[in-house]
């Protein structure tokens, strides 16, 4: 019997000893990955074509595909951190989506999980575990332009800072009608649906961020162990709960499950753009739950 070197080597595409449905998770994460690209540029291009009714904010809330808002399309924004867009910016790259979009798009493109999706998925390089990539097999590992794989440890910092944007977005979701030039605090407090659909995003994507292989090794990393005597962070202490190994646990809890993240935190931030873009034109309304 031919070992599976051989087989990946020497069969046509798609051969292997797999009995099970081993194309069914690769083809799921095409057709994910793809519906998310395609939603991702049409609202990435939509306020560039509509700039009356761009669908970015909606009273206190705003959609997490363009937040932090930098410059508007609109005069009216109560989000714009610069105001408008300045006139020397060309009006064919008038999405305020075009200035931030990279960060999030770079983390999730770098990520170690989906690295091996959409390779499987897209260049089936391989199909699936033990299943031949036809004669043309030959890893080379992530070399040349794969080398900038390697900048997801910055993205990841990066990734960190869009959390604390977004949780900011969703605590300021809470203050309604505040009066203009005012601060948003000085508002009525109301818990809309809304609210809670930025807060929710806001949660699952720390769980995805925070579940990030880069990071448990920032926090774990470049110690042999953490509970030595000899480790000079836990002179003093139980060695057993030095800060870095409650944060390394707690990284190692989420990456665990770091897939289910990836993939929850992808259809969220998604809808919530859609909830707001929605209720910003009008289809439907924004519920308040809880008025204070
Ligand atoms: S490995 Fe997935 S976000 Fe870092």
């Amino acid at each position: 019997m031919q070992s599976t070197k051989d087989l990946l080597n020497n069969y046509d595409f798609g051969s292997t000893y797999r009995v099970d449905r081993w194309w069914s998770q690769p083809m799921g994460v095409f057709i994910g990955l793809s519906l998310f690209v395609i939603y991702g540029t049409a609202r990435l291009l939509y306020p560039i074509f509509n700039p009356s009714a761009p669908g970015i904010e909606y009273g206190s809330l705003l959609s997490p595909f363009f937040s932090p808002l930098l410059f508007s399309v609109s005069p009216e924004s109560h989000h714009a951190l610069f105001g408008m867009f300045p006139t020397f910016w060309p009006e064919l790259l008038r999405s305020p989506a075009i200035l931030i979009l990279w960060a999030p798009l770079g983390l999730r493109l770098t990520c170690y999980y989906y690295r091996k999706a959409y390779y499987r998925a897209f260049l089936s390089d391989p199909p699936a575990c033990a299943v031949s990539e036809g004669r043309r097999y030959k890893y080379a590992g992530e070399t040349r332009v794969f080398l900038f794989q390697n900048l997801h440890r910055y993205f990841v910092y990066l990734g960190i800072i869009f959390i604390c944007v977004l949780t900011f977005d969703a605590i300021r979701a809470l203050f309604w009608h505040a009066p203009p030039g005012a601060p948003f605090w000085t508002g009525d407090v109301e818990l809309h649906v809304g609210t809670l659909i930025l807060g929710l995003n806001a949660l699952l994507l720390s769980g995805y961020t925070f579940g990030c292989h880069s990071l448990r090794y920032l926090v774990g990393g470049n110690s042999r162990c953490f509970s030595c005597v000899s480790n000079p962070e836990n002179k003093g202490k139980d060695p057993t709960i030095s800060k870095r190994y409650t944060l390394w646990r707690f990284a190692s809890s989420l990456n665990v499950n770091h897939s289910t993240w990836a993939w929850f935190s992808l259809f969220m931030v998604a809808f919530t753009d859609f909830y707001v873009w929605m209720v910003s034109i009008g289809v439907w309304p924004d519920i308040i739950l809880l008025k204070l």
